[in-house]
């Protein structure tokens, strides 16, 4: 008997660069073995009846500090990624959201996540959030601000909780690949209580198998959410 339902998956995706130097490649190339790791696990999802969510930590606002050359292969990655999911998502049901700050990205990759947006909006089996230009602290004093905007006079953790851009906010477990145990600013408003998996597996190399096992540990574990059980 499990003694939880995983709903909302969240995974920081680490390890691509250390990847691909292993192997003697360079770093994009880790890059692209990663995006084909999120299709993987995001289908291996979609076939999971009860996860409805799963969000993916694609770029933050701190890797715009990497090399302007990686900067403009991720972002080039990104919209090859777009437009080749799009069948996967048809496929599978699936509906993209995107959070983070995505004006600062250029004006086609921005019409090319609108775009993917608009015409999986009504897909029902997964929503795949991938978080673009995120960061955790920026969420919530985004939030703040805008329920101060609509004339707020008091603020309670319910309204931060609906102006936050992730529209399913608690997450159930948080998985870091790499071995780095770090947040790095990641989704701190929805972790509050989430189980949290690290891996020592470099995201290219993750598996839906390992998934299923990481699953698994998750439903078995107790969660008290503060109380006594
Ligand atoms: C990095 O590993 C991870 C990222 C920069 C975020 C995830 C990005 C991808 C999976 C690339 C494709 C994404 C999309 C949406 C197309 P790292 O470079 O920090 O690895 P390292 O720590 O080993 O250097």
């Amino acid at each position: 008997m499990s003694k939880n339902t995983m709903k909302h998956l969240a995974i920081i995706m680490d390890g691509n660069g250390r990847w691909a130097t292993k192997r003697g490649l360079s770093r994009t190339k880790g890059h692209e073995a990663g995006a084909e790791t999120i299709r993987d696990i995001t289908t291996y999802c979609a076939a999971n009846p009860n996860i409805q969510t799963a969000t993916f930590y694609a770029f933050s606002t701190e890797n715009w500090k990497r090399p302007k050359l990686e900067v403009e292969f991720l972002m080039k990655l990104l919209d090859r990624y777009l437009q080749k999911e799009l069948e996967t998502y048809q496929r599978h049901n699936i509906r993209f959201l995107a959070i983070g700050d995505t004006e600062a990205f250029s004006a086609p990759l921005r019409k090319r996540i609108r775009l993917t947006q608009e015409l999986t909006q009504n897909n029902t089996n997964l929503t795949q959030i991938l978080a673009l230009n995120y960061g955790g602290r920026a969420e919530i004093t985004s939030a703040v601000n805008r329920l101060i905007k609509e004339g707020k006079q008091h603020i309670s953790e319910e309204d931060i909780s609906g102006a936050l851009q992730t529209p399913y906010s608690d997450i159930d477990l948080l998985i870091r690949t790499s071995g780095e145990e770090r947040i790095s600013n990641f989704l701190l408003w929805q972790i509050s209580y989430s189980e949290l998996y690290f891996t020592p597996t470099l995201w290219p190399d993750f598996t839906s198998k390992e998934l299923a096992e990481i699953i698994k540990n998750f439903e078995q574990r107790t969660r008290r959410f503060g109380g006594v059980k």
